[in-house]
C-alpha cells in the first residue's frame, strides 16, 4: 500500500479485502464520511464509490481496496478515492449495441463533476472522482 494513503493525518482509510463485500463495506464508510463532513445527500457518492470498488475487486482482485473521502481543498467537491495496487488504468467503453458489460465508467461520468487516475509508479494507482455537496 503506498505511503500516500498511510499519511498520518487526516481521516483513517477504508482498508478492503477484494471480495464480493467489499462494495457494501465502501457504500457505509462513504455514508459515514458523508455524515462527518455534513453532507446530507450521498446519493451520487454511494454510486461512485461502488463502482469504483466494484472495479477494483473485478478487474484486479488481489492486493487490497483502499477508500477515502475527503474534501475539496479549492471548490465544494467531495473527493473520492479508490487505490489498487494494479497498474492497469481504467478504460471508458465505446457504448456499444452487443456489449453485456462496460457501462460503468460511462454512466458514472454522467454523474460526477470530473474524475480520472493517478498512477503510483510500481504503487498501483488511485482512481478518484469529485462529486457536489
Ligand atoms: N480498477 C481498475 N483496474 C484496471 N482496469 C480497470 C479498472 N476499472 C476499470 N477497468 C477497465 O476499464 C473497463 C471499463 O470499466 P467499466 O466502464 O466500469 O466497465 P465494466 O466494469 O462493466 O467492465 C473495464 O472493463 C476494465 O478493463
Ligand atoms: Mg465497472
Amino acid at each position: 500500500m503506498p505511503a500516500v494513503l498511510l499519511a498520518p493525518e487526516g481521516p483513517a482509510p477504508l482498508v478492503l479485502e477484494p471480495s464480493v463485500e467489499a462494495p457494501a463495506k465502501a457504500r457505509r464508510y462513504l455514508t459515514d464520511r458523508f455524515r462527518e463532513l455534513g453532507h446530507a445527500d450521498d446519493f451520487v457518492g454511494r454510486l461512485v464509490v461502488t463502482e469504483l470498488v466494484t472495479n477494483s475487486y473485478k478487474h484486479v482482485g488481489t492486493g487490497h481496496i483502499v477508500v477515502r473521502v475527503l474534501l475539496d481543498v479549492r471548490e465544494p467537491l467531495a473527493v473520492i478515492e479508490v487505490w489498487d495496487e494494479s497498474s492497469a488504468l481504467p478504460l471508458v467503453q465505446d457504448e456499444s449495441d452487443d456489449a453485456e458489460s462496460g457501462r460503468g465508467l460511462l454512466l458514472m461520468e454522467q454523474l460526477v463533476h470530473d474524475w480520472g487516475v493517478r498512477p503510483l509508479n510500481e504503487e498501483g494507482k488511485i482512481t478518484w472522482a469529485r462529486c457536489a455537496r
